[in-house]
């Protein structure tokens, strides 16, 4: 039989066939277990020396089912491997490359600027309370400055940050003056959608407090901004405006010598001496030093999704977030 059992697993020629040879054999009906089965009508000697022989030839044929097996294994491998070969001359795939947001550009390149003047970059959280996003910054519940921005609301009676100027007041409450921070960030206004309103949108805010700072020094920022953005003919102008938390407040904009115009950015103006009291409340109750009431400072606020506008001709605020391929891709630029 053992002859008879090699010769089949040897001529086995896939696995399929193999297994079968296995189960004829070695199966729990095979011609092994039959013989196994037969042990018990024996006496004692020659049950063990049967038993030993039966089991000797088990063993052989396994291994043999084994031994065959890898081979059967490994030359379906070379098959495949040969099958799959790789054309390494075939021309790649052109896959699309990604790129960043064009909103996303303008951030980077406002905030280099920044930084290149000694600024710290700083962002915040989107879901803000209403200490942070309105009292502190001069806008008691019954200010009616509230209502020049309207606001979403959570359930849990916090709000969407209606500005970037919520990290005006968030810094401070944890740092020291000197200092001189911008924030990039996302805003939410619960307004009616059109060309020019979105009710989720950008803005870059800076704030830079110390001692004897004057509205020079803000002009002189926003006019370096203006000229590293816009040229070295690139000019400023302020116009007296109204924001709560500065006094006093302007808007300002800057002078497009490319296109001949000017660009009305934001809102600016000489913190207000109420924020820096809020500010000192705060850290009082988190056991840190009242250190800001006396001090002075600067802030500003502007809208990239207004500069990426003008720059590239974009009608619609509404194209940034639609995300539109065809509109995306015109701005990839570089990663
Ligand atoms: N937070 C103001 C706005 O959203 C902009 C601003 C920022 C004005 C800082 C003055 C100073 O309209």
């Amino acid at each position: 039989m053992q002859e008879e059992a090699l010769n089949a697993i040897r001529g086995a020629d896939t696995l399929e066939a193999l297994q079968s040879v296995k189960t004829q054999y070695l199966g729990k009906n095979g011609l092994v277990t039959a013989q196994l089965k037969t042990l018990g009508t024996l006496t004692p000697d020659e049950r063990r020396e049967r038993g030993a022989a039966i089991n000797l030839l088990k063993q052989i044929l396994e291994a043999a089912t084994q031994a065959r097996e890898n081979e059967l294994r490994q030359a379906a491998l070379e098959a495949r491997l040969a099958s799959e070969a790789i054309d390494v001359t075939l021309p790649g795939l052109a896959l699309p490359a990604g790129g960043l947001h064009v909103i996303t550009r303008i951030l980077y390149e406002l905030s280099d600027i920044f930084t290149s003047l000694g600024y710290a970059v700083v962002e915040g959280q989107e879901v803000e309370d209403e200490t942070h996003n309105f009292d502190a910054l001069n806008m008691p519940a019954w200010h009616p400055a509230r209502d020049l921005q309207d606001t979403f609301w959570l359930e849990n009676g916090q709000v969407l940050r209606t500005h970037t100027s919520n990290m005006q007041i968030r810094y401070m409450e944890t740092h020291e003056p000197p200092l001189k921070i911008v924030v990039p960030g996302r805003v939410y206004r619960y307004e009616a959608t059109d060309a020019t309103h979105e009710s989720m949108f950008h803005q870059f805010e800076g704030l830079v407090v110390g001692e004897g700072i004057t509205m020079a020094d803000l002009k002189g920022a926003i006019a370096e901004m203006g000229r590293a953005m816009f040229g070295k003919n690139a000019r400023v102008r302020f116009q007296p405006s109204y924001y709560p938390f500065v006094e006093p407040g302007a808007d300002f904009a800057i002078w497009w010598d490319q296109e001949q115009r000017w660009l009305e950015l934001g809102g600016s103006g000489m913190v207000h001496p109420n924020v820096f009291r809020a500010v000192d409340d705060l850290r009082e109750a988190r056991g840190l030093t009242r250190i800001y009431e006396g001090k002075t400072g600067f802030a500003f606020g502007l809208g990239p999704n207004r500069i990426a506008m003008l720059r590239y001709g974009i009608p619609d605020i509404r194209y940034f977030y639609a995300n539109d391929l065809r509109v995306l891709t015109q701005f990839r630029g570089d990663l």
